[in-house]
């Protein structure tokens, strides 16, 4: 079946069963066109809160689509492929999370974790951020209380840095953030010297150190335009070349690695398809579900992320 024909039928479903279709910056291009929301963490978090739709397709991985579950509990939540999960939420299983704050009780730490975690690990946290808000939140961290940072070093280390402040970090990483390295981005420079390297905060530091700016996804998008460049190198996943090209037009988008191998694709997020898409509003499933205990504990610190980041 073409996309054309797919596309219609997932429109007539739509309007049959009063559906939203949030997705991520790293959807497929097909799949952000169609969307009626496009965004990063925060944006698509605080979308999934707000919507009176009944039906919430989200179109990211299925930590995103359970936050959507947290923040909207009377919507049905569909994820078009429930396999969609995330190296980082790997990285820090809430059993050894719970393992290690029980070790290090004395500690009393403050724990702020990424957003890219499971439902288990919000549960145990006392607040979120997403790359868009990091060092606004912890800003607002008790200074009477060590931070621990859960799961992500990089963005640990960078919020770190820019808010002056020591955290003991989580040893985890995206796997695909984690592949560029610096011999890429040198030679890119080398190729486009007139080029702004972007960077995203996931990126281990020594890619960082060589950017002109890090922000989360959402970010790059007003940077880039308000920009006197009129090329960059971007240095994430590569989903976020089309919404840059389309919301940017007439500056130019280079990915590192983007356009030789898939090796900057993240092949969670590129599991959704518009063929899914279309058989989950058709079969109004997979559906994610959380248990109601766990909700009310992991649903305290992203309100309260929510609120510091208004
Ligand atoms: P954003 O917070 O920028 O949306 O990034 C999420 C993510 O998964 C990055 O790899
Ligand atoms: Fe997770 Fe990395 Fe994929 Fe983002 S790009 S969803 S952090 S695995």
């Amino acid at each position: 079946m073409s996309n054309a024909d797919l596309i219609q039928q997932i429109e007539q479903l739509k309007k049959e069963r009063n559906v939203i279709i949030l997705a991520h910056s790293y959807q497929r291009p097909e799949i952000q066109d169609l969307a009626d929301f496009v965004g990063d963490s925060l944006a698509l978090a605080r979308k999934a809160q707000e919507t009176e739709c009944d039906v919430i397709v989200f179109c990211g991985v299925h930590f995103m689509a359970e936050t959507a579950c947290i923040l909207n509990p009377s919507r049905k939540v569909l994820l078009p492929d429930m396999d969609a999960a995330c190296s980082l939420e790997q990285s820090c299983p809430a059993e050894e999370l719970a393992a290690y704050l029980e070790a290090n009780k004395e500690k009393n730490y403050y724990v702020v974790a990424y957003v890219n975690c499971s439902i288990g690990v919000k549960a145990l946290a006392d607040v979120i951020v997403t790359s868009g808000n990091s060092q606004r939140i912890i800003e607002t961290a008790p200074t009477d209380r060590p931070i621990l940072f859960v799961p992500d070093q990089n963005l640990g280390a960078w919020t770190a840095h820019r808010v002056g402040r020591e955290m003991t970090l989580w040893n985890g990483a995206c796997h695909v953030h984690q592949r560029f390295t610096r011999d890429q981005v040198l030679s890119m420079k080398e190729q486009y010297p007139d080029a702004e390297v972007v960077c995203h905060p996931e990126c281990q530091e020594v890619i960082r150190l060589l950017a002109d700016h890090i922000c989360s996804t959402e970010k790059m998008i007003p940077y880039c335009s308000e920009s006197a460049a009129q090329r960059f190198i971007i240095v994430t996943e590569s989903g976020i070349l089309h919404r840059l090209r389309k919301l940017v037009p007439g500056k130019e988008f280079i990915g590192v690695a983007a356009d030789k191998c898939s090796c900057a694709e993240c092949e969670y997020m590129k599991l959704n398809t518009l063929e899914k898409i279309r058989n989950c509003l058709r079969d109004m499933s997979p559906e994610v579900r959380v248990p109601e205990e766990l909700r009310l504990r992991a649903e305290k610190p992203l309100l309260r992320m929510l609120e510091l980041s208004k």
